[in-house]
């Protein structure tokens, strides 16, 4: 939906914020914005845009914690347990094969990095099973610089972890509290802050991109073309994970074999 199609008052908050925090909420549902800035208003017991435009002129904590809640950064280590389990059964394996453990992966949205480690996690075990050395890569993007900073310092309390499988929890994290994420694990995932709508793929070719939770948030033509941005980014064969929040549409359709309907896993032809 285009800022002329929406509630004049949010348009301009929102054309207020792309104007002064380089970001593009246009792109964003209507109904998800407009649940989200009440969340802030009522908080800050406002009852216009325009009051709540105005106090973010004098509290800039405010406006951060705005941007905070409008991206939305709830994550956990091994979230949605089947897609993972799918991710280690057919598509690190063919990866593997190809590559020889040499895979270069992308996980857009990454939040405070729990979706990034699970994903470094799973290509350390395929590893222990080949007895490869893993010359793996994650890039590991969020816009949400209070995420990433999280996801930096890498340590995590124990909700972090109500899905992770506990060997995978003993095996990569330190036992004390709270856990941090062992070293092996740190020097696969590079982290950096990059907004998926304004800027290109960071280092394309990847085997892998794996976004997950994200494009749920966009309108219909910002996910198609994202999805468009992901394809090219993939080598032939490279693989797209979506999980199960997200629907396929648009031309990319043309351009992906289905791998897996449930969890949303495409590989580029
Ligand atoms: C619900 S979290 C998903 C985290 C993880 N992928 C998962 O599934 O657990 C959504 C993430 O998307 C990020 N995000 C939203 N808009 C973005 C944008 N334009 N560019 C980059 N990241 C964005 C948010 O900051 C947030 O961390």
């Amino acid at each position: 939906m285009s800022s002329r199609e929406r509630d004049p008052d949010l348009a301009a908050l929102v054309k207020k914020i792309a104007l002064e925090r380089r970001f593009g909420f246009d792109s964003y549902k209507e109904s998800c914005l407009k649940r989200r800035v009440a969340v802030r208003m009522r908080a800050c017991g406002v009852g216009s845009y325009d009051e709540y435009a105005e106090l973010l002129d004098r509290n800039n904590a405010e406006y951060e914690e705005l941007l905070a809640t409008l991206t939305i950064n709830v994550t956990k280590f091994y979230r949605n347990k089947e897609t993972w389990d799918a991710i280690s059964r057919v598509v690190l394996p063919d990866l593997w094969q190809r590559r020889s453990g040499n895979v270069r992966c992308w996980s857009a949205g990454c939040a405070s990095g729990e979706e990034p480690y699970t994903l470094a996690m799973l290509i350390l075990e395929r590893a222990r099973k080949t007895g490869e050395t893993p010359l793996a890569r994650v890039d590991a993007t969020d816009y949400d610089r209070r995420s990433l900073d999280r996801a930096l310092a890498g340590e995590y309390g124990d909700a972090a972890f109500e899905e992770l499988p506990g060997d995978l929890l003993r095996r990569y994290f330190t036992a004390d509290s709270p856990k941090s994420v062992v070293p092996a694990i740190r020097t696969i995932v590079r982290f950096r802050r990059h907004d998926i709508i304004q800027e290109p793929a960071p280092n394309p070719p990847y085997d892998l991109i794996v976004c997950r939770n994200v494009l749920i948030y966009f309108d219909r033509k910002t996910q198609q073309r994202l999805v468009a941005r992901f394809t090219d980014s993939l080598d032939p064969g490279g693989y797209l994970v979506l999980g199960r929040a997200e629907t396929l549409f648009g031309e990319s359709r043309d351009r992906l074999r289905l791998v897996d309907a449930r969890e949303r896993i495409y590989s580029r032809l």
